[in-house]
């Protein structure tokens, strides 16, 4: 595992973006596994800039998501397939039909689940996985106690992830209680994992996920196992681990 400093967000979603332009540069055909919320939006805004420079073609990337709530069809502005499309692909040169999340309007669990995991497998699995981290440790909607070994399914999300996901709703009572999630058996198939991590909020969790035992109580606590993870994070969000494991960092500025 390698675990990369940046001073600040901007900075950290600068590095984390420049990884994800050399896998597509690498192999223009690649599966990206892409991730919602705050903290990649600075990561697809750089993405973008590239692009409109004329430094990046998506024309033949595949991308999968982590995760969509159930009940929520894509032109809803708080689906994560809207998220998506406002945010990274209707700015970029992606095909549409190379764009894939799990359906939210599917309310046959069982079927969904099946078909994603049959197009991550037809697409050849993911190429590489952007993640970032709830503050309880979760991967995707994989909250704590989920067992390791389950490729998409349907969760219930806890209280603490719907609190915290209430700020995209404009109620409480708005904010979905089940998502499909990519599971942490499929998240650990990706050839490579990119975990991109900022604010102080995370600095604990990250560093029991990273130093921490592995256990299902802390889902990203499993990417110890991976063979090839990179964590760029920035200052506020490695507080505890510049404390701790100060020479485990790649440019460290106190090294
Ligand atoms: C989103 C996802 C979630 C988020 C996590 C952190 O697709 O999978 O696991 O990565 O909740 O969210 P932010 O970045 O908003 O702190």
């Amino acid at each position: 595992m390698k675990i990369l400093y940046a001073d600040n967000y901007q900075s950290m979603s600068r590095k984390a973006a420049n990884i994800l332009s050399a896998q597509i540069i690498l192999k223009s055909n690649s599966v990206l596994g892409l991730a919602t919320g705050s903290t990649p939006l600075g990561i697809y805004r750089q993405l973008i800039d590239w692009y409109q420079k004329g430094d990046l073609d998506f024309c033949a990337c595949h991308t999968v998501n982590l995760d969509e709530y159930v009940g929520l069809d894509p032109q809803n502005p708080q689906s994560y397939a809207w998220f998506m499309q406002s945010n990274l692909f209707r700015q970029i040169n992606i095909d549409p039909a190379n764009t894939h999340l799990p359906d939210g309007t599917q309310m046959d669990e069982m079927l969904e689940c099946q078909r994603y995991n049959a197009l991550i497998h037809r697409l050849g699995g993911v190429d590489l996985q952007l993640l970032g981290i709830g503050r309880n440790g979760h991967i995707g909607f994989n909250e704590p106690g989920t067992a390791f070994e389950k490729e998409t399914h349907c969760v219930r999300l806890t209280e603490s992830t719907i609190q915290a996901n209430a700020r995209f709703f404009p109620s409480l009572e708005q904010v979905p209680t089940r998502a499909y999630t990519m599971g942490m058996k499929a998240i650990m198939q990706a050839r490579k994992i990119l975990l991109a991590v900022s604010g102080a909020a995370k600095a604990d969790i990250l560093e029991a996920s990273l130093f921490g035992p592995i256990t299902p109580q802390v889902p990203a606590s499993i990417l110890q196992l991976h063979p090839d993870v990179t964590v760029v994070a920035d200052q506020e969000a490695l507080a505890v681990i510049l404390h701790a494991h100060p020479d485990q960092i790649a440019g460290n500025p106190s090294c």
